[in-house]
């Protein structure tokens, strides 16, 4: 037999290991600490460990006692150290509690609910979705078409002729080449024809959409811009009928007080055809030479659109009987709408993507 008082697993050295152990579970700070302490006490190295693998040494009832009590300082060990594990893990979360306190009636008081910006919709978005909103209240359908448009619709559909200057390089952008027959659409008016195509009357469909001209980038214009047609195809559609929904939907966009004018004009699809101007908002239509008026120069009256009665040669290129059926359309600039309506002075505001602009309007209209 051998002595073992001068081993590891004496019963002092045991008693030590022990009591080195549970004193410093007892003073460790934080877990991390704690964890160290786990490894050096309760590890595979740790000395009570160490000592264990040395039992097989002992015989019989020596190696039994020895056993056991390494077995009790090894439990008390454990034991001491989940306790000890769940103090420091309460008091962490006792001080997280206390350092991430919000005093919410302070957050209320600053005014500040969410310091995180919010964005805003483009103006153009939202007033295109409210132009559309006004029409569908009138038993209109939303229709579209394609940016990059045939020849065909944007022009000889509508009666264009082949020569009409509005067809030349300097003011329509040809895709590839000027023979391609693709042109970025220079106006919302091929959706008439796409929408004549496409169902039999009575047709009532309104079409806001982007279009390109080979215009520079000023005050008051740019090389893509936006408009809104509509068209109306029924039986016996009259010019007044055109006035009294393009009336609605002036004061739908500028309030009821605002007057409408038709001024005689030519486009090669509306026959009469028509300028749509609106009573100048800024003058009322008082302006003259002592009163001088920026916004209509003097003229009482500013463009808003184009409108007229469809050419019965368009009603028949769309295979429309233009004996049953008539039809009125128009066009208006979104742009001139939202500057109009809003005072806006400069064509840039509303091409650059500046959100100091765009969050002005906010989430509606
Ligand atoms: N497409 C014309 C333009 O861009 C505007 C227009 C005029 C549209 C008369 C129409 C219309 O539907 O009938 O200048």
């Amino acid at each position: 037999m051998s002595d073992i008082n001068s081993t590891a697993l004496s019963h002092e050295s045991i008693a030590t290991a022990l009591a080195k152990a549970l004193s410093e579970i007892e003073s460790a700070k934080n877990l991390d600490e704690l964890k160290t302490v786990r490894i050096n006490h309760a590890g595979d190295k740790s000395e009570i460990a160490l000592a264990n693998r040395t039992i097989g040494s002992l015989q019989g009832a020596e190696k039994a006692e020895v056993g056991k009590r390494i077995g009790e300082a090894r439990n008390q060990i454990r034991i001491a150290l989940d306790q000890r594990t769940d103090e420091l893990q309460s008091e962490r979360e006792e001080s997280i509690l206390i350092e991430e306190k919000v005093d919410v009636t302070q957050v209320l008081a600053s005014g500040r609910r969410n310091s995180q910006a919010v964005g805003a919709r483009h103006p153009l978005t939202t007033i295109a979705e409210h132009i559309s909103d006004v029409f569908i209240a009138m038993g209109y359908e939303v229709a579209e078409g394609p940016e990059a448009e045939a020849e065909w619709f944007n022009f000889d559909a509508l009666n264009i002729s082949e020569d009409h200057p509005s067809r030349s390089s300097t003011d329509t952008f040809y895709l590839e080449s000027l023979d391609s027959g693709v042109v970025l659409r220079t106006q919302t008016s091929p959706v008439q024809m796409r929408a004549m195509l496409e169902s039999k009357p009575p047709i009532y469909v309104i079409a806001p959409g982007k279009v390109f001209r080979t215009d520079e980038l000023d005050a008051t214009h740019t090389p893509v811009f936006h408009q809104v047609e509509g068209l109306a195809v029924d039986k016996n559609l009259t010019m007044s009928d055109l006035k009294g929904t393009l009336d609605h939907f002036a004061k739908s966009m500028f309030g009821p007080g605002i007057e409408t004018r038709f001024r005689p004009s030519f486009f090669p699809f509306t026959e009469p055809s028509a300028e749509l101007d609106l009573k100048c908002f800024v003058c009322k239509g008082k302006s003259n030479k002592k009163n001088n008026c920026k916004t209509c120069r003097n003229e009482g009256w500013i463009e808003w659109g184009g409108c007229g009665m469809v050419n019965p040669n368009v009603l028949e290129t769309a295979g429309i009987d233009s004996t049953k059926f008539s039809g009125f359309a128009f066009g208006i600039g979104l742009e001139r709408t939202l500057m109009f309506r809003y005072g806006i002075t400069d064509m840039h505001d509303l091409v650059e993507a500046d959100i100091r602009f765009t969050s002005r309007f906010g989430l509606g209209i």
